[in-house]
């Protein structure tokens, strides 16, 4: 049997490519989800972190909380399913702020942004289509990096989602957080999360939430757990391989040619004129 091809396994969206686990009709009725209060969102560009801030996230409260997988994912049964939780809901999704269901946004839910090198994350996003048989099938680096730039990819254009988000980043419901930063200095991170969330936490907790979140620690407990991909944020595979695969800053520079490097700093310079970053 040969293996499925885009046709089969994306489809467009408000100009925006998700996978069929996506079901139109569940992006058609996200405008009707019926948000909470205290909903968390935990909002990401793929391949950014979203895995690493959700570990951290759910170990900073000592309240029970249910981490969800993406709200997008799914048929329209998501939103009764959420809907079914009594717990505080912790949902990650990678919507860009424009189809982010309004709900959140009346609610002013609070809502945790990560984003990382556009660079490093073409090079995971690359290697996750890779060896991602919910992914279509891609070749070469080379070819990979054409479709990063055109947004021809899971979630559309980096610097769409990036810039839609980044106009909110003042708002008192909206964290804006770096990858690089919380690599640099962890506990600060967790300390800035905390604060934001409300969250009481000594000093002592956050060394070993620290501990606890480092990339080799969260990949052997994610191994080991086996979850099931509906209940994970990464709603595409169970493979753990896929999701924690070096946790590096700086991978891109094994894959950038010098003159891709150039075609990218102009796009990203051209793109980003209006952003603060
Ligand atoms: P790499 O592919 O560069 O290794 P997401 O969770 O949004 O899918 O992002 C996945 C990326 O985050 C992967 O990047 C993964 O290795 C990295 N990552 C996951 N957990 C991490 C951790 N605890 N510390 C550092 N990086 C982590």
């Amino acid at each position: 049997m040969s293996s499925p091809g885009k046709a089969e396994l994306i489809h467009v969206f408000k100009g925006i490519p998700f996978t069929t686990r996506s079901s139109p009709e569940l992006l058609k009725s996200l405008d009707n989800f019926d948000a909470r209060e205290d909903d968390v969102l935990l909002v990401s560009y793929p391949k950014s972190g979203t895995h690493w801030l959700a570990g951290v996230i759910t170990k900073l409260y000592k309240t029970q909380v249910t981490l969800t997988s993406p709200i997008e994912f799914g048929d329209t049964s998501k939103l009764e399913e959420l809907d079914k939780l009594s717990s505080r809901r912790i949902i990650p999704t990678h919507l860009d702020y424009n189809m982010l269901p309004q709900n959140f946004k009346k609610k002013k839910c609070k809502m945790i942004y990560i984003s990382r090198n556009p660079k490093d994350t073409a090079v995971s996003m690359y290697h996750y289509y890779r060896d991602n048989p919910n992914l279509p099938t891609v070749d070469t680096w080379t070819a990979f990096f054409d479709l990063f730039l055109d947004g021809d990819v899971v979630c559309g254009s980096w610097f769409d989602h990036f810039l839609s988000w980044e106009e909110h980043k003042n708002e008192n419901n909206i964290l804006f957080l770096f990858y690089e930063d919380m690599k640099k200095d962890l506990p600060k991170i967790v300390k800035d999360i905390a604060v934001f969330l409300d969250v009481k936490i000594s000093d002592h907790e956050i060394q070993d939430i620290c501990k606890k979140s480092s990339f080799l620690e969260m990949k052997t407990n994610t191994e080991k757990e086996k979850s099931h991909p509906n209940h994970t944020v990464c709603a595409l595979t169970s493979n753990t391989k896929l999701v924690f695969r070096k946790g590096t800053v700086g991978d891109w520079k094994n894959y950038f040619t010098p003159k891709q490097n150039l075609r990218f700093e102009e796009i990203f310079n051209e793109k980003m004129k209006l952003s603060n970053m």
